[in-house]
């Protein structure tokens, strides 16, 4: 089956979903985007991402073309016409088609994408195991809350850990942890969680914020505040939580074992409490 992808308000195979060239996501990256896990169907945390995706439109200056529930009927409808049970929903927003300038157009229609592919989640084995990061300075703009698909900044920082046989690269920003190129970041020292605050300097994860709220739910110590890159390299724990990667141990940071350099206790109870979640608001859903 083709996969069916969504534009400007039709549906239809991958292979014919085109944008003009002069689309300004294409010329300038001016545009936005969300990625939705959907589990059993399910989109997950749905309300939280379009309220993300509102906050991400109100970054850039571009009205919402849509209503949060036009949005939830189109995700629902895409997942429908899509294969497997666990997808990722991945939908971007643009300025639109016009005339290269860098100023706004007037009276232009923002361009409407939306694909899903089958969601894989780290398989058992990475999260027995963790997986190795290394570091390198966020050098990144000051708008990292928005959820811009100007990546460039994160692909070549993501890069940077392919190149060097790891999973992610931990930033730091004036000697602070920000985030990592691809998903947020968590410390433990001394059986306390810490999480770096959510601003302007690090994307508002809804894994993130999962997170938070089972530690709180769970009464697991926790801080949310910034994190020296001292203690990032002192930790006991370190973790990196996506809408795919949920969470996942570092185990090696530059090369160096995190604490034991195997997962932690800690770590192996979030990821109990996370996948119960999961479960749970998924019976609820069906
Ligand atoms: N990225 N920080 C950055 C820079 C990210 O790109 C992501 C996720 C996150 C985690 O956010 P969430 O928990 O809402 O997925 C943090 C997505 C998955 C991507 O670009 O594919």
């Amino acid at each position: 089956m083709s996969e069916t992808v969504y534009l400007n308000g039709e549906f239809m195979p991958l292979e014919k979903a085109t944008v003009p060239v002069l689309d300004r996501g294409f010329i300038f990256g001016d545009g936005v985007y969300e990625v939705i896990p959907v589990y059993s169907r399910h989109p997950f945390r749905l309300p939280e991402h379009l309220r993300r995706l509102q906050h991400s439109l109100d970054g850039i200056r571009l009205a919402n073309p849509m209503t949060d529930a036009e949005w939830t009927g189109l995700i629902r409808d895409i997942v429908a016409r899509n294969a497997g049970d666990d997808q990722s929903v991945y939908l971007q927003v643009t300025r639109g088609v016009a005339r290269r300038d860098h100023a706004f157009p007037k009276n232009t229609r923002p361009t409407v994408f939306m694909m899903s592919n089958p969601l894989v989640t780290p398989a058992a084995e990475l999260v027995a195991s963790g997986v190795p990061a290394i570091t390198a300075t966020d050098f990144r703009w000051l708008k990292c809350d928005v959820k811009s698909v100007s990546l460039l900044g994160n692909c070549l920082l993501r890069q940077a850990a392919v190149d060097a046989g790891a999973a992610e690269t931990v930033l730091f920003r004036d000697g602070y942890l920000t985030e990592a190129s691809a998903s947020n970041v968590f410390v433990v020292k001394g059986g306390t969680l810490l999480a770096p605050p959510k601003n302007h300097l690090v994307l508002p994860g809804i894994t993130y914020d999962v997170v938070l709220e089972l530690a709180q739910a769970n009464h697991m110590p926790h801080e949310v505040r910034e994190i020296s890159e001292q203690e990032v390299r002192g930790a006991d724990e370190l973790w990196v939580t996506s809408s795919t990667k949920e969470v996942l141990a570092v185990t090696s940071l530059d090369g160096r074992p995190v604490g034991a350099g195997l997962p932690g206790a800690v770590f192996r109870k979030m990821h109990r409490l996370y996948q119960e979640f999961k479960q749970t608001v998924m019976r609820q859903a069906a």
